[in-house]
């Protein structure tokens, strides 16, 4: 009793009387957590509401006592903070997530390698040989390969719905000022009337689906979920379909395109990854991820020097304590691997790319590696956007020759989810 008495709010800046440290962060988002970082240490306070941690051990801790001490980030642009309702929302998800893990484990995700391969080919042949922008490239690939993953051939319209959504999501992930969700503005009536239509359409898959009846079984995400729950109800189905569909497009395309930043900058690295495809084990045509190590090791390494989902947030369902420090309810956690993935405290050289660290299977040092979550909420499609990110690796590698006019001095973006956005590239298509 008397230790706990003792625990008080992490310290950090005091900011603008008015505006707090919105303002100095929004110009310089990772600059002002490292100088926050540096002087109050691995705990430290945003405003009264807010806490970062880049601790390894707390931030897993937090990520472990996610459903029990935290809620997850709570529904889009939901300022009323309503923990009951995250509470119950996050119960019925578990129960979907629990159904729908074994269709994106390991050996259902391989077994989709060959139509990852045929989808990037694709794509590519529009793009190749002239200057692109490479994230809306990329994300043309991995919202084409998600519909495919979960809807088969009956996934035309769906990859135009994601891009549509990305759009109206856009100007959210752009800023971390918040508005109330009632408040009728453009932005908050672009993004609902986005998130309807792509509800409709999905639960609509669902029904035409389930009105084909057995007679036409398919080998996809839908038809797996209906075999494993016959009495999901279709809402259920299209709204587990929907989370994995958002986040089975926007985070691997913006790695990838870190990817390809990579590629561009280092033609050797690009060699080593052509020979590894070429080699009769790799099957000429890559057409499995598992013999291609070097391939896999890039994609490891990649997520390390820039995460994708560089900021993850948990919200405190009541008051409580994390390490020495205590947490209101309500109180926001903000979780930031990127920090932890550049800490010299736990790699050696941690600004330096180097696929090396990955190679002979290597692993992590501890818990200081986590591009994709931790605990009961890690990231549902780690093994299947493994498998797609090693594959289309190898595949760029292979067929292409990437330059870019731009590599040099673009700067990854951290909004939304961090990449190098504006980066240019051409794809110049390789003879023989
Ligand atoms: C490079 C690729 C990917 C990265 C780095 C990544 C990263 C993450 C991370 C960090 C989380 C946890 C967020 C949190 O705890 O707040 C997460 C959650 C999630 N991811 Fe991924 N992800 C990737 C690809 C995918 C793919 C391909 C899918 C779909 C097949 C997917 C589906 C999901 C879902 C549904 C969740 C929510 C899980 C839950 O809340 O229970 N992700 N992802």
């Amino acid at each position: 009793m008397a230790q706990r008495e003792t625990l008080s709010r992490p310290p950090g800046p005091r900011g603008h009387w008015l505006t707090g440290n919105t303002r100095e962060y929004e110009a310089d988002r990772i600059g002002f957590l490292r100088r926050c970082h540096r002087e109050y240490g691995d705990v430290f306070s945003f405003d009264e509401q807010t806490v970062f941690v880049i601790d390894p051990n707390l931030t897993h801790e937090v990520l472990v006592r996610t459903g029990d001490d935290f809620v997850t980030e709570l529904a889009p642009f939901d300022m009323r903070r309503d923990l009951d309702q995250a509470a119950a929302q996050a119960t019925a998800w578990m129960c979907a997530r629990r159904t729908a893990w074994p269709g994106l484990g390991r050996s259902a995700a391989a077994a989709s390698d060959g139509r990852t391969v045929e989808i990037l080919d694709a794509v590519m042949a529009d793009n190749a040989d002239r200057p692109v922008d490479v994230l809306p490239v990329m994300r043309a690939f991995t919202a084409r390969a998600i519909a495919e993953y979960c809807f088969g051939a009956d996934c035309a319209g769906v990859p135009g719905l994601l891009h549509e959504i990305i759009r109206a999501t856009q100007p959210f992930t752009d800023s971390s000022y918040e508005f109330p969700a009632w408040l009728p503005i453009p932005r908050h009536r672009q993004f609902f009337r986005a998130y309807r239509r792509l509800i409709d359409a999905l639960t609509a898959l669902v029904r035409q689906r389930r009105a084909s009846g057995a007679r036409t079984p398919r080998n996809d995400l839908l038809g797996f979920l209906l075999d494993a729950d016959p009495a999901m109800p279709d809402e259920t189905v299209a709204s587990t379909l929907h989370s994995i569909l958002m986040g089975g497009h926007g985070v691997p395309a913006a790695a990838l395109t870190s990817i390809v930043w990579e590629l561009a900058r280092r033609p050797r690295l690009a060699g080593d990854l052509r020979d590894e495809a070429d080699r009769p084990t790799g099957g000429g045509a890559p057409s499995s991820a598992a013999s291609l190590p070097l391939a896999e090791a890039v994609v490891r390494e990649t997520l390390r020097l820039t995460p994708p989902a560089w900021l993850m947030t948990r919200t405190a369902g009541a008051a409580t304590t994390l390490g020495d420090w205590s947490l209101g309810p309500g109180d926001d956690v903000l979780l930031n691997p990127y920090l932890i993935h550049r800490d010299p405290r736990w790699w050696q050289r941690p600004d330096e790319f180097d696929p090396a660290r990955w190679s002979d299977g290597q692993q992590a040092p501890g818990p200081a590696y986590l591009p994709f979550g931790a605990g009961p909420r890690v990231c549902l499609g780690s093994a299947l956007a493994m498998r797609q990110l090693t594959l289309a690796t190898s595949r760029l590698a292979q067929r292409f020759t990437v330059t870019s006019p731009n590599a040099a001095t673009v700067v990854p973006e951290f909004v939304g989810r961090l990449a190098p956005a504006g980066l240019r590239a051409s794809f110049l298509a390789r003879s023989g």
